[in-house]
């Protein structure tokens, strides 16, 4: 399973970066205004900045919602970098956008995936990532990790190559249950990374070796 990072933040990418278990980042608009990046140059050049500090793909989301608009601000986005994927949303144009860049090699993450159709139409178009957005989805009184299971189905039914993302993760648990349900990739925060480090008798049984060691020095 792939971890990405879901965040704009540089030090926390530099964090889990340095951790060394890190497979790329992803952004959004919200995420990028967060950290108050605005205007086109400052959030390319951010973009830039990210990719610089990580070794894997870095997410990149359009801004625009009509095919012709989505291929040429895709088409400079992915010119940034070589590990720029192009973030689409799931929409009409969308779908056919994901077709455009997928027909020229150029990666993309479809997003704002809230069911299996929209999952498999995206499989059909040619996305390297999928995002099932589960937390949204669990928010709603909605079975979020069910999407999850029922897009690897589905995929794994035709061999579909598209990448299910887990995205929209709340917690360390979402990470464990995405990973035995066969998600590829999961993007969070840096706490539900870090947060899979925690464990009381780590803590405790560390402390008792740490303490029997001194007795006899
Ligand atoms: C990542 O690609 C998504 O944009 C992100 O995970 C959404 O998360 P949120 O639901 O916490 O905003």
């Amino acid at each position: 399973m792939k971890f990405f990072i879901d965040t704009a933040n540089l030090d926390q990418i530099r964090e889990a970066q340095e951790l060394g278990v890190l497979d790329g980042v992803t952004t959004n608009p919200s995420l990028m205004a967060k950290e108050g990046i605005t205007g086109r140059n400052n959030i390319l050049k951010h973009y830039v900045d990210i990719c610089n500090i990580v070794d894997g793909d870095v997410s990149a989301e359009v801004i625009s919602t009509t095919y012709k608009e989505m291929i040429k601000e895709g088409d400079e986005l992915a010119e940034l970098h070589d590990q720029i994927v192009v973030k689409i949303p799931m929409i009409k144009d969308g779908v056919k956008a994901l077709k455009y860049f997928s027909d020229k090699g150029i990666k993309t993450n479809c997003t704002l995936v809230f069911s299996a159709g929209q999952a498999l139409l995206a499989a059909k178009a040619g996305a390297t990532y999928v995002s099932p957005f589960i937390g949204r989805l669990d928010d709603i009184s909605t079975d979020g990790l069910n999407l999850i299971a029922e897009i690897r189905l589905i995929y794994d039914n035709y061999a579909f190559e598209t990448q299910i993302l887990a995205a929209s993760i709340r917690h360390t648990m979402h990470v464990i249950d995405c990973a035995k349900l066969g998600a590829d990739v999961m993007t969070s925060g840096l706490s539900s990374i870090t947060g899979l480090l925690n464990h009381p008798l780590t803590d405790s049984g560390l402390a008792k070796f740490l303490a029997d060691y001194n007795k006899g020095n």
